[in-house]
């Protein structure tokens, strides 16, 4: 079979590698997707999508026999020659990444042998690739060829994220492998940045840690804000106008969560050390994240008093809306704390049933609507900004609750219609209005 006919293979069907199979088979390539998970690849075989993603559904089925999915290795290695590796990179007990699975990756294809290449999608440190290299010259494998393709997709835009993203980033030790690449994405109009393998890897470290920066930023901005009684979101249109800065990841809010931004930040913070470097202004972007989340608890003490017995109500417990994933989410800690000053907690979340994940929200009550969620409560608090909460009817809310405490733990919210409905509005460095009483002329954008 001629190279650019064969399939592209795809090692592991998490979140981003799922997205790239099914992007790379939306831009016409077949794709061989292998996960060591038998019942995901089943569940998959029938169309069953274990990720709640937008558009993601609708791109799998157009593919249709474009996308294959198997767990045997050997099925893989005899079709594909291309192997993107989307296999997780957890954080290891030292706050290192754990590469364990990258390495059974290696070992298996590795011993296989054959002329491939490698095409490395996971986040991983920087020195991955020459690890991975002297890792296949030890086993004596020649003919294994390397890049790194990192990924910048968001949950819950990844799609577009992919098919119509900023830039593509390919680390190469080899012109002609880093061209194979380049060609299987070039369907797809951005700017494409050929560098060194560390050097791809880098760009993708530095990118989310940049991120994180901002988002803690702003965060402290806010938590000055309400010092001076300046307000955040105007202040964050006033400098996201500057071209320098831009408006992306200015949202202060109760921090960052997800699989990927604490995750990477640490790793990152961690790998410089490892290599002899303290990373100052990294410690101080985890710190203010965790801070964040406990000061909405200092927030609501401040308005109820002692929380011993009051009912607290959370909306949103995703990591932000549109997705189902709950790594790392401020809603676990927020949760957490609340029950140890001896709150009850009720939370309704469109993507989180009753009865689901005991273990993140021990003694928690989950309940399958907003309303439900307020009944008799003291006070709400916003934690994810899932659309429909900007919908609510707060007059309704307030009929339902015992109290009248409204905390916007992402200034989401009007918080002028929360206040006109008889509730204390507490936004993250804003009152809910803006200063003269207009709203920000220009919204920030959110991610
Ligand atoms: C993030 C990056 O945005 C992607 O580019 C990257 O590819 C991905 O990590 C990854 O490494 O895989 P994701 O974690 O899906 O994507 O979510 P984001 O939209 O970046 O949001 C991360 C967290 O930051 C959320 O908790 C969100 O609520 C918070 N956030 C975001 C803010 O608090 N303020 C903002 O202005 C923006």
């Amino acid at each position: 079979m001629p190279q650019q006919q064969r399939p592209v293979g795809v090692i592991g069907v998490g979140y981003v590698g799922l997205v790239t199979a099914v992007c790379l088979a939306h831009l016409g390539h077949e794709v061989v997707c292998l996960d060591v998970d038998e019942a995901k690849i089943d569940d998959l075989r029938r169309g069953r999508i274990p990720i709640y993603e937008p558009g993601l559904a609708e791109l799998m089925a157009d593919a249709g026999e474009r996308l294959a999915f198997t767990t045997s290795y050997d099925e893989l290695c005899d079709r594909c020659r291309v192997l993107f590796v989307a296999v997780d990179t957890p954080p290891s007990p030292s706050g290192d990444a754990d590469l364990s699975r990258v390495e059974r990756v290696v070992r298996e294809i590795g011993g296989r042998g054959g002329d491939r290449l490698l095409v490395m999608k996971s986040t991983v440190p920087v020195g991955t690739g020459d690890r991975v290299m002297a890792e296949l010259e030890a086993m004596g494998v020649e003919g294994i060829g390397y890049c790194s393709n990192p990924e910048f997709l968001r949950e819950g835009a990844a799609v577009d994220d992919v098919l119509r993203p900023d830039r593509i980033v390919i680390g190469e030790y080899d012109q002609h492998d880093g061209d194979t690449v380049s060609e299987l994405w070039s369907g797809i109009e951005t700017e494409v940045v050929r560098t060194s393998v560390a050097t791809a890897e880098m760009i993708k470290y530095a990118s989310n840690a940049f991120l994180a920066t901002k988002i803690s930023f702003i965060n402290e901005i806010a938590n000055v804000c309400e010092h001076v009684g300046a307000d955040v979101r105007t202040v964050a249109v006033g400098m996201g106008l500057d071209h320098r800065i831009g408006p992306s990841f200015l949202q202060a809010g109760i921090g960052y969560g997800g699989s990927c931004f604490p995750k990477d930040v640490q790793a990152l913070k961690q790998l410089a050390g490892n290599s002899g470097y303290h990373f100052q202004l990294l410690n101080a972007v985890i710190e203010v994240n965790h801070l964040q989340k406990r000061r909405v608890v200092a927030k609501l003490q401040e308005r109820v008093g002692r929380l011993r017995g009051k009912r607290v109500a959370l909306l949103g417990l995703t990591f932000k809306p549109n997705t189902d994933d709950l790594r790392e989410a401020a809603s676990i800690v927020l949760a957490a704390r609340l029950r140890a000053e001896g709150a009850k907690v009720t939370a309704f979340d469109p993507m989180v049933p009753p009865g689901s994940r005991p273990d993140l929200f021990p003694g928690v009550k989950l309940v399958t609507s907003a309303l439900d969620a307020v009944d008799g409560a003291d006070a709400v608090i916003l934690v994810t900004e899932w659309p429909e909460f900007g919908q609510l009817d707060w007059r309704a809310v307030r009929d339902r609750m015992r109290g009248h405490h409204v905390i916007d733990g992402r200034n989401y919210l009007d918080g002028a219609a929360v206040a006109a409905a008889g509730f204390s509005y507490d936004g993250i460095g804003t009152t809910g209005d803006t200063l003269g009483g207009e709203t920000p002329l220009v919204a920030g954008e959110r991610s």
